[in-house]
């Protein structure tokens, strides 16, 4: 790797198996992962790139059509095309929670059979599909999965815009503590006690309305869906407590580098201070910082007035030259700012970041990034030294 390379994030990327982009919604997480992908690959890396959303945009600047749950091989003429070198590899998947999931149940179950009816469970459907916090579960359980997958040398995983990012890293501890929750326990004994057949009875009388009540609005089988359910979950619990605990040790292994990723809006760059301590506390790594989308000063026009006015004449004859050179003045001054307010956010960011933690800056372009050479763009900012 380059020397440039070295001092900013290319380090991370040598180092560590999986990076994971965490950070708050909207700030630049999935165009992280992707540069960082795209920089890695062409150095000569085999990476696949992992991420939680549909993001057509990085579909299309990978020159996919879409992202899919299969993986798709990246075509190399790509790199070519945009003057990039490829000395490795890069492929691109987009997660899919309910299959993880259902791989999930698969592995743990004691049976195939066991797997087969609760893979086959109205109930599971609905729990593995929609309920909160199972996605981000999931991602986690993937990137357990994917790490042993040795025809790559890293993964970088772009994690989903959840309202609260912490969902996402307390995952594993929070499906431990839903399926230790006196709730689930209380079905999982009362299925016990009835020798895996459950009834109403043993719900004693109240439950039991309440059951018989739930049934009636779901239609007649539901009882039976949740006894089945509940009696499949037992037959995990093991296995599956053991497997999120996994998950969760290999999160706090230096196999696994987060880097935060932040807008320089005072509003981002606080949930990114907030996020910051947050990993340090559950004991996770924080290898990288990047304020993304940085507006920086800009050059103050070096000609005079009336040289300003004359060449608005020339330039823009439908418009007062005066007003033009108005409005440019009052662009400039919003410019600047704009460019006074991010220095001082990413300065404060970047006083309380320790050594250990690579901070890096990438400006804010004009347009989109959309193509290629865009993230390779991006990436040379990543890379190098702040
Ligand atoms: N430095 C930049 N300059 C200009 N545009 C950028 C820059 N970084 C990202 N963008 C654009 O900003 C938009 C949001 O970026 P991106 O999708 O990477 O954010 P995200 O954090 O993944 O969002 P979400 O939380 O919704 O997943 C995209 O349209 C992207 O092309
Ligand atoms: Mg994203």
């Amino acid at each position: 790797m380059s020397e440039a390379a070295a001092a900013g994030l290319g380090k991370v990327l040598d180092e560590h198996r999986v990076v994971v982009t965490v950070g708050s919604g909207g700030v630049g997480k999935t165009t992280t992962a992707a540069a960082l992908a795209v920089q890695a690959a062409s150095e000569g890396k085999r990476v696949l790139c992992l991420t939680i959303d549909p993001a057509k945009r990085l579909a299309n600047s990978l020159g996919l059509n879409e992202m899919t749950t299969e993986e798709q091989v990246v075509d190399p003429a790509l790199f070519t095309e945009n003057g990039l070198e490829l000395k490795g590899h890069l492929s691109a998947m987009m997660l899919d929670s309910k299959k993880t999931f259902d791989e999930l149940v698969q592995t743990t179950a004691s049976s195939p059979e066991v797997a087969e009816r609760i893979l086959k469970n109205r109930i599971y459907h609905y729990v593995s599909n929609g309920l909160a916090g199972v996605q981000e579960y999931m991602a986690m359980e993937k990137l357990y999965a994917v790490r042993q997958d040795d025809r790559f040398d890293l993964i970088v995983l772009d994690t989903p815009p959840t309202s609260n990012a912490l969902d996402f890293l307390d995952a594993p501890e929070r499906m431990v503590d839903a399926i230790d929750s006196p709730a689930m326990r209380w079905f999982i004994e009362a299925m016990d006690s009835s020798g895996g057949r459950f009834s109403l009875g043993i719900l004693g009388k109240g439950a039991g309305l309440v059951m018989k009540g739930l049934s009636k609005l779901t239609g007649a089988g539901f009882l039976e869906q949740v006894a089945e359910f509940v009696g499949g979950l037992n037959d995990l619990f093991g296995g599956f407590r053991q497997r999120a605990a996994a998950v969760s040790g290999v999160l706090r292994s230096p196999e696994v580098a987060f880097v935060v990723v932040t807008s320089p809006a005072p509003m981002a760059i606080r949930e990114a201070f907030f996020f910051s301590d947050r990993l340090r506390e559950l004991g996770m790594r924080r290898d990288g910082i990047v304020v993304n989308g940085v507006h920086y000063l800009l050059s103050e026009p070096s000609a005079d007035e009336a040289t300003l006015r004359a060449a608005c004449a020339e330039a823009l004859p439908d418009v007062d030259p005066g007003s033009a050179v108005d409005r440019m003045g009052r662009a400039l001054e919003d410019e600047r700012l704009r460019a006074v307010a991010d220095r001082i956010e990413s300065d404060r960011l970047r006083s309380r970041v320790g050594k250990e933690t690579t901070f890096v800056e990438v400006p804010a372009f004009d347009e989109d990034v959309h193509d290629l050479r865009a993230l390779a763009k991006v990436a040379r900012h990543l890379v190098s030294a702040a």
